[in-house]
């Protein structure tokens, strides 16, 4: 991503120079999936698939993951097999070494597509996906103290001082936290993201030391889940754990155990935080680089919509992830991809595919079918937690719109990014004059 201030690092021009995985890839990422459209939109990683015998490869055109991602028997999640084994073991998946609480969850609350789905409708649609409207007032209270924090200072860390910040409140309400436990949350939800983060290569893989670095980070989080589980199980309130503690989850004709419902905990914080983070500042971005663009939002509403899913479509928060493998032998673009293969997703690259998005690079605030974008994948699997995010950005950028009259990029940007296969802006100094 060339900006302003950014250090050359040297462009990809051939499928030889793409690595969207090393050090400093991530301001190689933009330029790589050009090389990839244009020269290799199927590449083979040989060998790094889920045994040193297997490949994995990396899809970048939107047709391929639509495909991928809308036909679970073909293109199963990579999680199944772990299903399988425990299924045809008996083994217990809270006794297996490494396993985390929401996978633990996984295979008991949801290990087939019909649960997948289940899972969804009746336990995460009505407080973070469809159903989410109900934290509207909730939202703009967290929006609106952010904001009185800086308004009368005429600049800010954008990503400190509002990004980071709302998604943790907003989080911790819906999950029914004190807003004082937030600083304990982050320290976990960053263990939680360490992987995606830290970890090396398509699959993220983490050091045996950052393994154990990582479960100690997080030593407290599931007893500290439990107690609250308890005490809103004796005397439930209007929050998601509340919910779930009483709910009677129809599809397994039963209620959750607290185990169970750590492990929704657990999901609802890996997915909840960074992601929305990460979106409302490539956000501010693409406005300070398009004068105008603050005005013309300010005066339609409307656009706002349109304005934050081409803002997720250019600047895709998860940028890939490698959740699916093949069942059987596949060609995709023409290249051969066998059965058992690993298949990186780069959602990212789909994204900007120009064979799907006419001026696929352009913000256009009159683009048809917008949300056809796979910033949140599609499919049996997609984000649940879609509603949520955008209604957090749409609120965001509702009231800073109301609150200020522009904004601009300040002094002391690099805009790079952290390491993984996320895309985190470090920092983001904006000065801003008050409405
Ligand atoms: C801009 C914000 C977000 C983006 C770009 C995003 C993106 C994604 C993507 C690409 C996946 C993978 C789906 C697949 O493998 O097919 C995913 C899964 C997931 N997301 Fe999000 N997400 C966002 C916000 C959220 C929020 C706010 C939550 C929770 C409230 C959440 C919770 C999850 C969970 C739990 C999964 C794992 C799948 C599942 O358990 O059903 N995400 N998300």
């Amino acid at each position: 991503m060339a900006k302003n201030g950014a250090p050359s690092m040297q462009c990809p021009r051939s499928p030889d120079d793409v690595d969207l995985f090393g050090p400093g890839a991530p301001e190689r990422w933009y330029a790589a999936y050009d090389v990839l459209h244009q020269q290799a939109p199927v590449m083979c990683l040989r060998g790094e698939g889920l045994t040193p015998d297997k490949d994995a490869f990396i899809l970048s055109k939107h047709e391929d993951i639509s495909r991928v991602v809308k036909d679970w028997e073909r293109f199963p999640p990579t999680l199944s097999l772990l299903v399988k084994q425990i299924q045809t073991t008996g083994a217990l998946a809270q006794e297996m070494p490494g396993l985390d609480a929401m996978i633990i969850s996984i295979c008991s609350l949801r290990p087939t597509q019909e649960l997948w789905r289940a899972h969804r409708q009746e336990l995460t649609d009505p407080w973070v996906g469809p159903g989410a409207g109900r934290h509207e007032d909730m939202i703009t209270g967290h929006v609106d103290h952010l904001i009185d924090r800086w308004i009368d200072e005429g600049d800010l860390d954008f990503v400190r001082q509002f990004a980071r910040s709302l998604p943790q409140r907003t989080m911790a309400s819906v999950l029914g936290f004190p807003m004082e436990d937030i600083p304990q949350l982050e320290t976990w939800g960053n263990a939680q993201v360490m992987a995606y983060v830290h970890g090396c290569g398509h699959n993220n893989k983490l050091t045996e030391e950052q393994t154990r670095e990582k479960s100690e980070l997080l030593d407290g989080f599931g007893h500290y889940v439990r107690q609250k589980t308890k005490e809103k199980r004796a005397d439930p309130k209007d929050d998601m754990i509340s919910f779930l503690t009483q709910v009677h989850y129809e599809a397994l004709d039963r209620k959750l155990t607290d185990d169970e419902i750590n492990g929704v905990v657990y999901a609802m914080l890996i997915g909840g935080l960074e992601t929305t983070q990460y979106a409302l500042a490539e956000q501010a971005q693409l406005i300070c680089e398009r004068p105008g663009l603050f005005q013309k939002l300010k005066q339609d509403r409307s656009l706002i919509r349109i304005f934050i899913e081409e803002g997720m479509r250019l600047r895709s928060p998860t940028q890939g992830l490698s959740t699916r493998i093949t069942s059987q032998d596949e060609i995709f673009q023409g290249v051969e991809v066998p059965a058992g293969s690993s298949l990186h997703l780069r959602w990212a690259a789909a994204n900007i595919d120009p064979d799907e998005f006419e001026d696929a690079k352009e913000l256009k605030l009159d683009r048809k079918a917008v949300t056809r974008h796979l910033a949140f994948s599609a499919g049996l699997r997609v984000c649940p937690g879609a509603g949520l995010s955008r209604l957090e950005q749409t609120i965001a950028w509702n009231r800073l719109l109301d609150r200020l009259d522009d904004i601009a990029y300040g002094e002391d940007n690099d805009f790079l990014h952290q390491p993984g296969i996320m895309l985190g802006t470090l920092k983001l100094n904006l000065t801003f004059t008050k409405a």
